[in-house]
């Protein structure tokens, strides 16, 4: 039952392999649920499922998509948002219905009322077919960060000191990066029927390292897919330690 890995050579490879999986998934069930995530690393998978749509290779017109975080508070008209991140970056370029695309709301007065009704989407929806993961520098997966105990539902958490740092390069400033955000619990993770997590590159090295180890540690949130039967690594050398 241990995390599977399948090693490329480089990012582009890391993204084919990740979408094909995803692809064959959605060929064999048009209507499938699909758990996305933000961030650098999917972008290359977005941009293969993109190409493949194009090329009238795939269609996603019934499928349904949760992903796992949004920053608090944010609008999502705010080019930071994570709203707007998978609407550039893959929901308009695919005839995806927005409708069935799903994102915790970042905009809405109450956040612990968002994230139960959250919760209730997912549960609405159904089990996700494939969950897509990325991995943080400190072992993080979704908003889900080190910590003494973690969630196991959707929750509201505050952005640690580091993240929000590395997070600073994509607003105007520090001060502008909000310091909560909404997030999927490793309970919520774990309910996929399936689970890709992504990682490239030196800096990612030392979490994988952590998750691969095989036990469970809150020290490493990402430790806790070796619940799951069915995860399975997509990498490059790098972030192997290679
Ligand atoms: C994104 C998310 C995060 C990222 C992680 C890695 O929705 O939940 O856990 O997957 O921070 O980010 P990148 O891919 O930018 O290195």
């Amino acid at each position: 039952m241990s995390i599977q890995v399948i090693k490329c050579k480089d990012y582009e490879e890391m993204s084919r392999t990740a979408a094909a999986i995803v692809a064959e998934i959605v060929k064999q069930r048009p209507d499938a649920v699909l758990g996305l995530a933000t961030g650098s690393t999917p972008v290359g998978t977005y941009r293969e499922l993109i190409r493949m749509y194009e090329a009238g290779e795939l269609s996603f017109s019934r499928v349904t998509t949760v992903n796992l975080d949004e920053y608090y508070p944010i609008s999502p008209d705010n080019d930071q948002s994570y709203r707007y991140f998978m609407n550039h970056n893959l929901f308009d370029h695919v005839d995806l219905d927005k409708a069935h695309t799903y994102v915790p709301d970042g905009n809405a007065a109450d956040p612990e009322e968002a994230c139960r009704r959250y919760e209730e989407t997912l549960a609405a929806v159904g089990q996700a077919d494939v969950q897509l993961l990325g991995i943080g520098q400190n072992g993080h997966i979704g908003f889900n960060e080190p910590a003494d105990s973690l969630a196991v539902e959707t929750h509201v958490t505050g952005l640690t000191e580091s993240t929000i740092r590395a997070n600073a390069r994509f607003f105007a400033s520090e001060a502008e990066v909000p310091t909560r955000a909404l997030t999927m619990g490793i309970g919520s993770i774990l309910r996929a029927k399936k689970i890709l997590i992504l990682a490239n590159g030196a800096a990612k090295r030392e979490a994988v390292a952590a998750m691969l180890a095989g036990g469970l540690t809150t020290a490493c949130p990402a430790s806790f897919l070796n619940l799951h039967p069915d995860v399975t690594l997509i990498c490059d050398g790098a972030a192997l330690g290679e």
